[in-house]
Protein backbone atom coordinates (compact mmCIF):
# COMPACT_ATOMS: atom_id res chain seq x y z
CA UNK A 1 0.00 0.00 0.00
CA UNK A 2 1.30 3.43 -0.96
CA UNK A 3 1.78 6.00 1.99
CA UNK A 4 -0.17 8.43 0.84
CA UNK A 5 -3.07 5.42 1.13
CA UNK A 6 -1.90 4.93 4.39
CA UNK A 7 -1.75 8.24 5.82
CA UNK A 8 -5.22 9.05 4.11
CA UNK A 9 -7.22 6.09 5.60
CA UNK A 10 -4.99 6.19 9.84
CA UNK A 11 -5.26 10.01 10.31
CA UNK A 12 -4.21 9.63 14.04
CA UNK A 13 -0.96 8.50 13.14
CA UNK A 14 1.30 9.90 11.63
CA UNK A 15 3.48 7.77 9.74
CA UNK A 16 7.61 8.28 9.61
CA UNK A 17 9.27 5.48 8.03
CA UNK A 18 8.82 1.81 7.19
CA UNK A 19 11.02 -0.47 9.47
CA UNK A 20 10.48 -4.05 7.92
CA UNK A 21 8.32 -6.35 5.98
CA UNK A 22 7.32 -9.60 7.28
CA UNK A 23 5.07 -12.25 5.91
CA UNK A 24 2.03 -11.45 7.21
CA UNK A 25 2.59 -7.22 6.21
CA UNK A 26 4.61 -4.17 6.95
CA UNK A 27 5.76 -2.30 9.85
CA UNK A 28 6.15 1.55 10.09
CA UNK A 29 7.59 4.00 12.56
CA UNK A 30 4.46 6.31 13.42
CA UNK A 31 3.32 8.76 16.20
CA UNK A 32 0.03 8.24 17.24
CA UNK A 33 -1.23 11.97 17.47
CA UNK A 34 -3.83 11.67 20.28
CA UNK A 35 -1.27 10.12 22.27
CA UNK A 36 1.85 11.84 21.24
CA UNK A 37 3.13 8.28 21.53
CA UNK A 38 6.18 7.18 18.86
CA UNK A 39 4.56 2.97 18.11
CA UNK A 40 5.36 0.74 16.21
CA UNK A 41 2.02 0.49 13.08
CA UNK A 42 2.17 -3.11 11.98
CA UNK A 43 -0.47 -3.33 8.48
CA UNK A 44 -1.69 -6.63 7.31
CA UNK A 45 -1.36 -7.29 3.73
CA UNK A 46 -4.50 -6.50 1.80
CA UNK A 47 -4.87 -9.62 0.79
CA UNK A 48 -5.51 -10.91 4.30
CA UNK A 49 -8.43 -13.45 4.15
CA UNK A 50 -11.62 -12.70 6.48
CA UNK A 51 -10.71 -15.55 9.08
CA UNK A 52 -7.05 -14.01 9.51
CA UNK A 53 -8.29 -10.74 9.81
CA UNK A 54 -10.86 -11.87 12.16
CA UNK A 55 -8.42 -13.84 13.80
CA UNK A 56 -6.46 -10.90 14.14
CA UNK A 57 -8.23 -8.73 15.64
CA UNK A 58 -9.35 -11.44 18.27
CA UNK A 59 -5.51 -12.00 19.23
CA UNK A 60 -5.08 -7.83 19.67
CA UNK A 61 -7.91 -7.99 21.59
CA UNK A 62 -6.39 -10.52 23.94
CA UNK A 63 -3.04 -9.45 23.56
CA UNK A 64 -3.74 -5.56 25.14
CA UNK A 65 -3.99 -7.36 28.42
CA UNK A 66 -0.22 -9.01 28.60
CA UNK A 67 1.71 -6.81 30.34
CA UNK A 68 5.21 -7.85 30.98
CA UNK A 69 8.74 -5.98 30.96
CA UNK A 70 9.60 -8.36 28.10
CA UNK A 71 6.78 -8.56 25.56
CA UNK A 72 6.06 -5.93 23.33
CA UNK A 73 2.76 -3.63 24.54
CA UNK A 74 0.39 -4.06 22.07
CA UNK A 75 -1.78 -0.87 21.99
CA UNK A 76 -4.55 -0.97 19.59
CA UNK A 77 -5.43 -2.39 16.35
CA UNK A 78 -8.44 -2.14 14.24
CA UNK A 79 -9.97 -3.28 10.89
CA UNK A 80 -12.35 -1.16 9.21
CA UNK A 81 -10.72 0.11 6.02
CA UNK A 82 -7.58 -1.77 6.76
CA UNK A 83 -6.43 -4.37 9.13
CA UNK A 84 -3.35 -3.21 11.56
CA UNK A 85 -2.36 -2.95 15.15
CA UNK A 86 -0.14 -0.49 17.14
CA UNK A 87 2.81 -1.72 19.35
CA UNK A 88 5.24 -0.53 21.76
CA UNK A 89 8.20 1.34 19.32
CA UNK A 90 11.28 -0.64 19.87
CA UNK A 91 14.28 0.96 19.14
CA UNK A 92 17.47 -0.94 18.11
CA UNK A 93 17.90 -4.06 16.50
CA UNK A 94 16.63 -7.94 16.51
CA UNK A 95 18.12 -11.02 17.81
CA UNK A 96 18.38 -12.15 14.43
CA UNK A 97 20.10 -9.04 13.27
CA UNK A 98 22.61 -9.38 16.15
CA UNK A 99 22.99 -12.97 15.59
CA UNK A 100 24.32 -12.57 11.97
CA UNK A 101 26.75 -9.53 13.34
CA UNK A 102 28.67 -11.75 15.73
CA UNK A 103 28.80 -8.55 17.86
CA UNK A 104 27.41 -9.64 21.10
CA UNK A 105 28.94 -12.25 24.04
CA UNK A 106 27.51 -15.81 24.60
CA UNK A 107 26.87 -14.46 28.08
CA UNK A 108 24.56 -11.39 27.05
CA UNK A 109 22.97 -13.67 23.88
CA UNK A 110 22.15 -16.27 26.89
CA UNK A 111 20.83 -13.59 28.80
CA UNK A 112 18.36 -11.93 26.38
CA UNK A 113 17.02 -15.99 25.75
CA UNK A 114 16.60 -16.69 29.41
CA UNK A 115 14.51 -13.20 29.74
CA UNK A 116 12.81 -14.19 26.73
CA UNK A 117 11.92 -17.72 28.25
CA UNK A 118 10.34 -16.09 31.81
CA UNK A 119 7.86 -13.84 29.51
CA UNK A 120 7.18 -16.40 27.78
CA UNK A 121 6.16 -18.45 30.69
CA UNK A 122 4.47 -15.38 32.08
CA UNK A 123 2.25 -15.96 28.65
CA UNK A 124 1.90 -19.15 29.02
CA UNK A 125 0.39 -18.70 32.37
CA UNK A 126 -2.41 -16.39 31.19
CA UNK A 127 -2.83 -18.78 28.28
CA UNK A 128 -1.34 -17.44 25.52
CA UNK A 129 1.08 -19.56 23.06
CA UNK A 130 3.42 -17.80 20.83
CA UNK A 131 4.18 -20.15 17.86
CA UNK A 132 6.67 -17.79 16.46
CA UNK A 133 9.08 -17.28 18.51
CA UNK A 134 12.62 -16.60 16.14
CA UNK A 135 15.26 -14.50 16.41
CA UNK A 136 13.08 -11.98 14.32
CA UNK A 137 10.90 -11.47 17.04
CA UNK A 138 13.18 -10.86 19.62
CA UNK A 139 13.70 -7.43 19.62
CA UNK A 140 16.58 -5.33 21.46
CA UNK A 141 16.94 -2.50 22.48
CA UNK A 142 19.38 0.56 22.76
CA UNK A 143 20.28 -0.67 26.76
CA UNK A 144 19.96 -4.43 25.21
CA UNK A 145 16.80 -5.13 27.09
CA UNK A 146 15.29 -8.07 25.04
CA UNK A 147 10.89 -7.91 23.91
CA UNK A 148 9.27 -10.24 22.49
CA UNK A 149 7.12 -9.03 19.94
CA UNK A 150 4.21 -10.61 17.90
CA UNK A 151 2.02 -11.94 20.19
CA UNK A 152 -1.10 -11.69 19.09
CA UNK A 153 0.27 -10.81 15.53
CA UNK A 154 1.23 -14.86 15.03
CA UNK A 155 0.57 -16.79 11.95
CA UNK A 156 -2.94 -18.63 11.82
CA UNK A 157 -1.87 -22.20 13.76
CA UNK A 158 -4.52 -23.76 11.18
CA UNK A 159 -3.22 -22.41 8.50
CA UNK A 160 0.21 -21.49 8.86
CA UNK A 161 2.22 -20.88 5.31
CA UNK A 162 5.23 -22.06 5.98
CA UNK A 163 3.24 -25.63 6.44
CA UNK A 164 0.63 -25.47 3.32
CA UNK A 165 2.72 -23.15 1.19
CA UNK A 166 6.09 -24.67 0.89
CA UNK A 167 7.15 -23.47 -2.45
CA UNK A 168 6.64 -19.85 -1.16
CA UNK A 169 8.96 -17.70 0.63
CA UNK A 170 7.17 -16.80 4.13
CA UNK A 171 9.06 -16.91 6.80
CA UNK A 172 11.20 -19.80 8.24
CA UNK A 173 10.38 -23.23 10.14
CA UNK A 174 13.45 -23.45 11.25
CA UNK A 175 12.51 -22.97 14.74
CA UNK A 176 9.18 -24.73 14.88
CA UNK A 177 8.53 -27.73 17.08
CA UNK A 178 7.86 -31.28 15.00
CA UNK A 179 4.18 -31.06 16.34
CA UNK A 180 3.81 -27.79 14.30
CA UNK A 181 5.46 -29.14 11.53
CA UNK A 182 3.34 -32.23 11.49
CA UNK A 183 0.28 -30.43 11.73
CA UNK A 184 -0.57 -31.39 15.07
CA UNK A 185 -2.65 -28.35 16.25
CA UNK A 186 -3.89 -29.98 19.36
CA UNK A 187 -0.58 -30.69 20.69
CA UNK A 188 0.15 -27.14 20.65
CA UNK A 189 1.47 -25.60 23.92
CA UNK A 190 4.24 -23.91 25.94
CA UNK A 191 6.31 -26.63 25.02
CA UNK A 192 5.42 -25.79 21.12
CA UNK A 193 7.49 -22.16 22.37
CA UNK A 194 9.90 -24.04 24.50
CA UNK A 195 11.37 -25.94 21.62
CA UNK A 196 11.95 -22.69 19.60
CA UNK A 197 14.07 -21.64 22.50
CA UNK A 198 15.68 -24.74 21.77
CA UNK A 199 16.03 -23.73 18.25
CA UNK A 200 17.61 -19.85 18.96
CA UNK A 201 20.02 -21.38 21.59
CA UNK A 202 21.75 -23.59 19.45
CA UNK A 203 21.90 -20.92 17.03
CA UNK A 204 23.19 -18.31 19.80
CA UNK A 205 25.87 -21.14 20.25
CA UNK A 206 26.59 -22.98 16.88
CA UNK A 207 26.20 -20.02 14.50
CA UNK A 208 23.04 -21.84 12.81
CA UNK A 209 19.79 -23.27 13.50
CA UNK A 210 19.31 -27.15 14.12
CA UNK A 211 17.66 -27.88 11.05
CA UNK A 212 19.19 -25.96 8.89
CA UNK A 213 18.97 -28.03 4.79
CA UNK A 214 18.53 -26.70 1.76
CA UNK A 215 14.79 -26.85 0.85
CA UNK A 216 12.14 -25.97 3.31
CA UNK A 217 10.51 -29.64 3.13
CA UNK A 218 14.11 -31.70 4.61
CA UNK A 219 13.91 -28.68 7.21
CA UNK A 220 10.33 -29.77 8.10
CA UNK A 221 11.09 -33.68 7.66
CA UNK A 222 14.32 -33.20 10.05
CA UNK A 223 12.44 -31.49 12.82
CA UNK A 224 10.25 -34.47 12.89
CA UNK A 225 12.83 -37.17 12.28
CA UNK A 226 16.43 -36.47 12.37
CA UNK A 227 18.23 -35.72 16.03
CA UNK A 228 20.11 -32.36 16.17
CA UNK A 229 23.50 -32.51 15.72
CA UNK A 230 25.21 -31.84 19.11
CA UNK A 231 26.50 -27.81 19.26
CA UNK A 232 29.88 -29.43 20.48
CA UNK A 233 29.98 -31.26 17.07
CA UNK A 234 29.96 -28.39 15.28
CA UNK A 235 31.80 -26.02 17.37
CA UNK A 236 33.90 -27.98 19.66
CA UNK A 237 34.02 -24.89 22.45
CA UNK A 238 30.51 -24.73 23.41
CA UNK A 239 29.88 -25.15 27.60
CA UNK A 240 28.73 -28.25 27.91
CA UNK A 241 25.86 -26.98 30.41
CA UNK A 242 24.49 -24.91 27.55
CA UNK A 243 24.39 -27.80 25.04
CA UNK A 244 22.40 -29.80 27.91
CA UNK A 245 19.49 -26.98 27.63
CA UNK A 246 19.54 -26.81 24.61
CA UNK A 247 18.75 -30.60 23.56
CA UNK A 248 16.74 -30.60 26.31
CA UNK A 249 14.47 -28.17 25.07
CA UNK A 250 14.94 -29.63 21.37
CA UNK A 251 13.76 -33.36 22.07
CA UNK A 252 10.46 -34.43 19.42
CA UNK A 253 8.55 -35.38 22.19
CA UNK A 254 6.80 -32.63 24.15
CA UNK A 255 7.13 -34.78 27.66
CA UNK A 256 10.76 -35.23 26.95
CA UNK A 257 11.43 -31.52 26.45
CA UNK A 258 11.59 -28.80 29.69
CA UNK A 259 8.13 -28.99 31.70
CA UNK A 260 7.83 -25.10 31.35
CA UNK A 261 9.95 -21.75 29.91
CA UNK A 262 10.69 -20.61 33.84
CA UNK A 263 12.60 -24.36 34.29
CA UNK A 264 14.33 -23.64 30.99
CA UNK A 265 15.18 -19.84 31.96
CA UNK A 266 16.31 -20.92 35.32
CA UNK A 267 18.63 -23.00 34.07
CA UNK A 268 20.10 -20.37 31.94
CA UNK A 269 20.30 -18.47 35.10
CA UNK A 270 22.58 -20.70 36.53
CA UNK A 271 24.46 -21.10 33.96
CA UNK A 272 25.03 -17.17 33.67
CA UNK A 273 26.27 -17.76 37.60
CA UNK A 274 28.58 -20.46 37.24
CA UNK A 275 26.70 -22.28 39.30
CA UNK A 276 25.41 -26.11 38.75
CA UNK A 277 22.06 -27.47 37.33
CA UNK A 278 20.32 -28.21 40.18
CA UNK A 279 20.02 -31.91 41.19
CA UNK A 280 16.35 -32.27 38.84
CA UNK A 281 17.27 -30.65 35.61
CA UNK A 282 20.74 -32.30 36.02
CA UNK A 283 18.67 -35.76 36.48
CA UNK A 284 15.95 -35.08 33.80
CA UNK A 285 18.53 -33.47 31.32
CA UNK A 286 20.98 -36.68 31.90
CA UNK A 287 18.15 -38.87 31.21
CA UNK A 288 16.95 -37.32 28.63
CA UNK A 289 20.36 -37.78 27.15
CA UNK A 290 20.69 -41.99 27.85
CA UNK A 291 17.52 -42.30 25.87
CA UNK A 292 18.56 -42.50 22.31
CA UNK A 293 16.50 -40.37 20.41
CA UNK A 294 13.38 -42.58 18.97
CA UNK A 295 10.67 -41.30 16.32
CA UNK A 296 7.21 -39.44 17.15
CA UNK A 297 5.57 -42.87 17.07
CA UNK A 298 7.91 -45.20 17.86
CA UNK A 299 7.57 -46.49 21.58
CA UNK A 300 10.40 -45.82 24.23
CA UNK A 301 12.86 -48.54 25.05
CA UNK A 302 12.29 -49.99 28.37
CA UNK A 303 13.96 -48.06 31.25
CA UNK A 304 16.12 -50.99 32.43
CA UNK A 305 17.41 -51.16 28.72
CA UNK A 306 18.75 -47.65 28.69
CA UNK A 307 19.97 -47.65 32.27
CA UNK A 308 24.12 -46.95 31.79
CA UNK A 309 26.24 -48.69 34.58
CA UNK A 310 27.16 -45.95 36.07
CA UNK A 311 23.80 -43.72 36.95
CA UNK A 312 23.85 -41.61 39.86
CA UNK A 313 20.52 -42.60 42.23
CA UNK A 314 19.19 -39.41 41.18
CA UNK A 315 19.31 -40.38 37.80
CA UNK A 316 17.76 -43.79 38.71
CA UNK A 317 15.03 -42.10 40.68
CA UNK A 318 14.49 -39.70 37.86
CA UNK A 319 14.32 -42.42 35.20
CA UNK A 320 11.66 -44.43 36.80
CA UNK A 321 9.71 -40.55 38.14
CA UNK A 322 9.90 -40.30 33.98
CA UNK A 323 9.03 -43.76 32.95
CA UNK A 324 5.61 -43.50 35.20
CA UNK A 325 5.64 -39.98 33.80
CA UNK A 326 5.24 -41.32 30.58
CA UNK A 327 3.02 -44.06 31.03
CA UNK A 328 0.67 -41.59 33.13
CA UNK A 329 0.50 -38.75 30.18
CA UNK A 330 -0.25 -41.77 28.04
CA UNK A 331 -3.64 -42.17 29.94
CA UNK A 332 -4.20 -38.49 30.57
CA UNK A 333 -6.54 -37.24 27.45
CA UNK A 334 -5.10 -34.50 25.58
CA UNK A 335 -7.47 -31.52 25.38
CA UNK A 336 -8.06 -30.09 21.72
CA UNK A 337 -7.90 -26.58 22.32
CA UNK A 338 -4.55 -24.82 22.96
CA UNK A 339 -4.94 -25.21 26.46
CA UNK A 340 -1.96 -25.56 28.72
CA UNK A 341 -3.65 -27.23 31.67
CA UNK A 342 -2.01 -30.56 29.81
CA UNK A 343 1.22 -29.60 30.70
CA UNK A 344 0.56 -28.29 34.51
CA UNK A 345 -0.85 -31.51 34.89
CA UNK A 346 1.65 -33.43 34.15
CA UNK A 347 4.35 -31.17 35.38
CA UNK A 348 2.46 -31.78 38.79
CA UNK A 349 2.61 -35.37 38.57
CA UNK A 350 6.43 -35.15 37.71
CA UNK A 351 6.63 -32.90 41.03
CA UNK A 352 4.57 -35.67 43.32
CA UNK A 353 6.84 -38.53 41.59
CA UNK A 354 9.89 -36.99 42.52
CA UNK A 355 8.74 -36.11 46.06
CA UNK A 356 8.26 -39.80 46.87
N1 LIG B 1 7.57 -3.21 17.87
C1 LIG B 1 8.52 -2.97 16.97
N2 LIG B 1 9.41 -1.97 17.15
C2 LIG B 1 10.38 -1.72 16.22
N3 LIG B 1 10.57 -2.45 15.11
C3 LIG B 1 9.72 -3.47 14.88
C4 LIG B 1 8.66 -3.79 15.77
N4 LIG B 1 7.98 -4.87 15.29
C5 LIG B 1 8.59 -5.18 14.13
N5 LIG B 1 9.62 -4.37 13.87
C6 LIG B 1 10.53 -4.42 12.69
O1 LIG B 1 9.76 -4.78 11.57
C7 LIG B 1 10.30 -5.95 10.96
C8 LIG B 1 9.19 -6.79 10.35
O2 LIG B 1 8.41 -7.34 11.37
P1 LIG B 1 7.30 -8.45 11.09
O3 LIG B 1 6.78 -8.90 12.40
O4 LIG B 1 6.31 -7.92 10.11
O5 LIG B 1 8.08 -9.59 10.34
P2 LIG B 1 9.02 -10.73 10.86
O6 LIG B 1 8.83 -10.93 12.32
O7 LIG B 1 10.43 -10.41 10.42
O8 LIG B 1 8.55 -11.96 10.03
P3 LIG B 1 7.14 -12.73 10.12
O9 LIG B 1 6.17 -11.96 9.31
O10 LIG B 1 7.45 -14.05 9.55
O11 LIG B 1 6.73 -12.76 11.56
C9 LIG B 1 11.07 -6.63 12.07
O12 LIG B 1 12.10 -7.43 11.57
C10 LIG B 1 11.60 -5.45 12.86
O13 LIG B 1 12.80 -4.99 12.26
MG1 LIG C 1 7.56 -10.30 13.67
Amino acid sequence: MELDELRELLPEYTIESLLGEGAMGSVYKAVWQPHQKTVALKVLHENASEKTVQRFLREIRAGVNLVHPNIVRIYDGGADDLCYCTMQYIRGKTLGQLLESQSASLPFLVNVLRKIAEALHYAHGQGFIHRDVKPENILLDTSGRAFLADFGCAKDPENDPRVTELGAVVGTPDYMAPEQALGRQALLGPATDIFALGGILYEILTGRPPFARASMIKVLKAIVKEPPTPPTQVKPDTPQELEKICLCALRKRIPDRYPSASEMARDLKHWLEGDPLPVASAALIELVEAAKETPQTAAPPSPSSRAPATESQEVRMARAARASLRKISEEIPIPKTDSPGFFHRVRAWFKRLFAS
